[in-house]
């Protein structure tokens, strides 16, 4: 098992970072070698994945530590431009470990494909119809892909809700696919237009489209963890951590920014694995406005002891197997470093990140803001450039903080006086 406490992992070099993950991660020396070469994936590969390649483009890639998931330690990859979303969720998480870490679960993975079928005379006839037929069109659908089903995956079950539009009423049919490890988009997306003309013919209307529902909510993923109240800075910062919560919850102008601090984590370990960001982005944000309003992913409250609970609860549509996690030499490796054993655990993993971020967020924001945590940062890295190595980054960092003077002059001034 990966052991994700690696306390003053941020202070290692790269290379040495590199050589703690592959002992710990048993990686090859080829596998090793994936991650410290720029360019691992290969013009070639990446002229298989879509049309026109000129290049490639790469992301700094970051490993989030102190993870601790239903009593596994994890090390989570996290690919992504935006500084302090690793450290973030990394110290969110250190937290967390206190009270046991995070629980998480997640429901079967199972996807939704829509059949829209319009300009029916009879709708309630054809929706009898349609469902009379259920069982012809679920082993048709199954037809399509034997691998799936004899893993245990497969079309599963099928709804036909009625809707009203600008064009008149509607019969919309859900195929309910097991994807397994998949994220399934593919498996989806063939089976409901290989079953489109026998549900034209059972319903007599004319079916239009036939493609899968990014909003996965039968494919969710739930993460909960107890955060110390002192570790959290008291008291009064849990109090802030709430309203900031309930500022969200009531407001879709504070809402889009909370919830896009819980896909920065989520984001962030998808591109890693190689997984569809945008299906998840889709599917995040419908999921939260699925009342009617648009909420927040998480839910903060206190405990009789004070200390604050978080909850999140998303659609988390991601594979382990196909897709980019299959051509991407470096998604290969970042679910090796991760050791999780089904596209259920990647999603469990996910949710409890975004939860860890958000509490990241929140505590900065409710407590000294978020610039100080970036300048932090950014003071490091300037002392790292001025020349800075081990423990002599945080003592320049720290200098120029708090001299209110960040700049590489300054820094390279620091490291002279203590170096003497
Ligand atoms: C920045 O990428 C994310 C935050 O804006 C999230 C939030 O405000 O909760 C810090």
């Amino acid at each position: 098992m990966n052991k994700s406490r690696i306390p003053g992992f941020y202070k290692l070099s790269p290379e040495e970072r590199l050589k703690k993950v592959k002992e710990l991660a048993r990686l090859s020396g080829e596998e090793a070698d994936i991650l410290k070469k720029t360019g691992s994936l290969d013009i070639e590969s990446a002229d298989k994945m879509l049309e026109n390649v000129v290049g490639t483009i790469e992301l700094p890639l970051g490993l989030a530590v102190n993870f601790l998931i239903n009593g596994k330690d994890y090390l989570v990859p996290m690919a992504i431009e935006e500084s302090s979303v690793v450290a973030a969720a990394s110290k969110a998480a250190k937290i967390a470990r206190i009270n046991g870490g995070f629980e998480a679960e997640s429901t079967k993975p199972h996807m939704i494909g829509q059949i829209q079928i319009t300009d029916l005379e009879n709708v309630e006839l054809a929706k009898d119809k349609i469902e009379n037929k259920k069982q012809e069109i679920l082993k048709l659908a199954n037809e399509q892909d034997p691998v799936l089903v004899d893993l245990g995956g497969g079309a599963k079950d099928l709804e036909v809700r009625e809707i009203h539009t600008e064009s008149g009423k509607m019969l919309i049919v859900h195929l309910i696919v097991d994807t397994r490890d998949a994220m399934g988009a593919n498996a989806v997306n063939t089976m409901v237009e290989a079953v489109a003309p026998m549900i034209e013919g059972i319903s007599g209307g004319n079916v239009v489209l036939r493609i899968i529902s990014n909003l996965a909510d039968r494919r969710m993923a739930k993460a909960k963890a107890v955060f110390d109240k002192e570790e959290l800075g008291g008291e009064e910062v849990v109090e802030r951590i709430i309203k900031a919560y309930h500022f969200a919850s009531s407001d879709p102008y504070r809402c889009a920014t909370h919830n896009k601090g819980i896909m920065n984590g989520i984001q962030s370990v998808a591109l890693a694995t190689g997984n569809d960001t945008r299906a998840l982005e889709a599917g995040a944000h419908a999921y939260a406005a699925i009342q009617g309003g648009y909420d927040s992913l998480t839910s903060w409250r206190k405990n009789e002891d004070g200390d604050l609970i978080g909850e999140i609860e998303i659609p988390i549509a991601v594979g382990t197997i196909g897709g980019a996690t299959k051509v991407n030499p470096v998604s290969k490796v970042c679910l090796k470093i991760l050791n999780v054993n089904s596209s259920r655990e990647l999603s469990e993993v996910m949710a409890a990140v975004g939860l860890a971020q958000n509490l990241a967020a929140l505590r900065a924001l409710a407590s000294e803001g978020i610039q100080r945590g970036h300048m932090r940062l950014h003071a490091r890295n300037i002392a790292a450039t001025a020349g800075a190595e081990g423990d002599l980054i945080d003592k320049v960092a720290d200098r120029m903080i708090e001299e209110d003077d960040i700049g590489s002059d300054r820094a390279m001034e620091i490291l002279e006086e203590l170096k003497e």
